[in-house]
């Protein structure tokens, strides 16, 4: 079935919105269209947390509850899910919700206008966990600032609903929306709009018909990167295939040689997944935004952007992953390092979509990865490094290196690999190993650090690695 217009389930009813903008942004929709203003701009940018609202979609015939930043969210991706809004968490009878009481309890609001968003993330966490540490407390509101409250009492606050009922007025109503999620839940949305074209395919050959006669159009995926152009650059993005409705193309598999990730699989879903294979990758995704961003963002937009600073990119060049392109007709695999061409350009051609990405599982490497950055959560890494070695007898047998933040776009340290490759780890190979980063490197010196700054961390990153391997254990501030 497919339809122009877009249907989601606000306070337990089903809304519909006639052939959209495909371009309005969900904020601007909340605020002006649904005259609820206690969500927030802050920032236009997915930045600052003070617009966030919870979205709850259905998986598994239960309710998954997903923090996300309203502003750099195109309305239409609302097909099919349930918006809850700060306004929302009160009960009929006006009694506050269990999250919004703790704040008040702990006097987490002076100001207010970051509290909206405070409380969705916690709305959230407080939903999706039956218990929670509290590290999950400090990364459920790493995407949210507050500049006059300060983070204690706000995570005092959090900590106090360890111990609480967990049953509120959404579990009390999750069965009757479920079953108005079910209702909305089955079409593929066409919209036309003054100019403007919105596809949400449902199959992946529906995508492919579609972007046959619109080789034009821009894949949005979770939109963190996409979004940008219309709330920061201000221009219009003429043709979106969305393609975050192919259920075919969000799921995780691993086959033991490989994990596969699917196009569209959100960046929180790989980041529990590959714990398990690749601690640091996990941590290094624990760092990437914020849990608003990763519920939304996939690896799939990570690559297509080719951005020097994209963290996965290291660590998946480093792993020797593969990347499945599909067109039209053909399907190509190619290696990562042979994807990326230059600036924010890659191979992907008009017409062809990333449908997957393989991570190759190494039973006898050690793999490391590091991010450094200006603040620890919610940046930009300046510099982002992945360490992929076998070491046999402290001889090197295998070793893959690769930077982010170094080059135009992330790449391999191919002169330091070939010193290392063969040689015993000796404090003299490491050093010359060190030198041969600034054979592989000229770094360029912007806002986030100069040339100089990054060529040193780079080095002391290669070192970091040797250290930990040799002591086994983490070094640092954080470790
Ligand atoms: C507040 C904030 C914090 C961020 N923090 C980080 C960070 O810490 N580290 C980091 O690396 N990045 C960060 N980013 C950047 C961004 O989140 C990532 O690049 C993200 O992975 C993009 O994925 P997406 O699914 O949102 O892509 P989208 O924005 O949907 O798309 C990005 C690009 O990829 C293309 N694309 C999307 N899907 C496909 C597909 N299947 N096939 C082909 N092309 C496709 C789109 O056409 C577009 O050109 C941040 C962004 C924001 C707004
Ligand atoms: S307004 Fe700052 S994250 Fe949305
Ligand atoms: S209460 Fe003022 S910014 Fe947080």
């Amino acid at each position: 079935m497919t339809s122009s217009n877009i249907d989601f389930v606000y306070q337990n009813q089903i809304f519909k919105i006639k052939n959209p903008d495909s371009n309005e942004i969900l904020l601007n929709y909340i605020r002006t269209k649904l005259k609820k203003i206690g969500s927030k701009n802050g920032c236009s940018e997915g930045g600052c947390g003070a617009c966030t609202v919870v979205l709850g979609e259905l998986k598994n015939n239960e309710i998954n509850y997903k923090a996300i930043n309203s502003c750099i969210t195109f309305l239409p991706t609302l097909q099919g899910k349930q918006l809850i809004l700060v306004e929302d968490l009160i009960s009929k009878e006006g009694s506050l919700h269990p999250v919004q009481k703790a704040m008040v309890n702990y006097h987490g609001s002076q100001c207010g206008i970051c509290t909206p968003g405070f409380v969705m993330s916690l709305f959230s966490m407080f939903k999706r966990n039956s218990k929670f540490k509290d590290n999950e407390i400090k990364d459920s509101i790493a995407g949210n600032l507050c500049r006059c409250t300060g983070y204690q009492p706000i995570i005092k606050a959090a900590k106090s609903l360890k111990n609480k009922n967990k049953f509120d007025h959404f579990s009390k109503n999750k069965k009757s929306t479920i079953n108005l999620l079910k209702k909305i839940n089955n079409k593929s949305i066409v919209i036309y709009n003054e100019g403007k074209k919105y596809f949400a395919p449902r199959y992946i050959l529906e995508l492919k018909k579609i972007l046959k006669k619109n080789t034009n159009s821009e894949l949005l995926s979770g939109g963190t990167d996409l979004s940008l152009i219309v709330t920061k650059e201000r221009k219009d993005i003429n043709s979106i295939i969305y393609m975050n409705s192919i259920s075919e193309l969000s799921y995780i598999k691993n086959n033991k040689k490989y994990i596969d990730i699917g196009a569209s699989t959100p960046l929180i879903e790989l980041e529990s997944y590959i714990q398990k294979y690749y601690p640091d990758f996990t941590k290094i995704l624990k760092r990437y935004g914020s849990p608003q961003i990763r519920n939304v963002a996939t690896v799939a937009g990570n690559i297509a952007t080719a951005s020097p600073i994209g963290d996965c990119l290291p660590l998946l060049l480093a792993l020797n992953a593969k990347v499945v392109l599909q067109g039209l007709k053909k399907t190509k695999i190619l290696f990562l390092d042979d994807f990326f061409i230059s600036y924010r350009k890659t191979k992907l051609k008009k017409g062809q979509f990333i449908h997957s990405i393989r991570i190759p599982l190494f039973r006898n490497n050690t793999f490391k990865a590091y991010k450094v950055s200006k603040r620890f959560d919610d940046d930009i890494s300046s510099v982002c490094a992945a360490f992929n070695l076998e070491i046999v007898k402290n001889k090197v047998q295998s070793v893959r290196i690769a930077y982010g933040g170094m080059a135009a776009v992330a790449k391999r340290a191919i002169y330091c690999e070939k010193l290392l490759l063969n040689s015993l780890v000796t404090d003299e190979i490491i050093h010359k190993a060190k030198k041969a980063l600034e054979k592989d490197f000229q770094p360029i010196s912007d806002m986030r650090a100069s040339k100089l700054y990054r060529i040193e961390v780079a080095k002391n990153l290669l070192e970091k690695f040797f250290a930990e391997i040799k002591q086994k254990k983490l070094i640092g501030i954080y470790a």
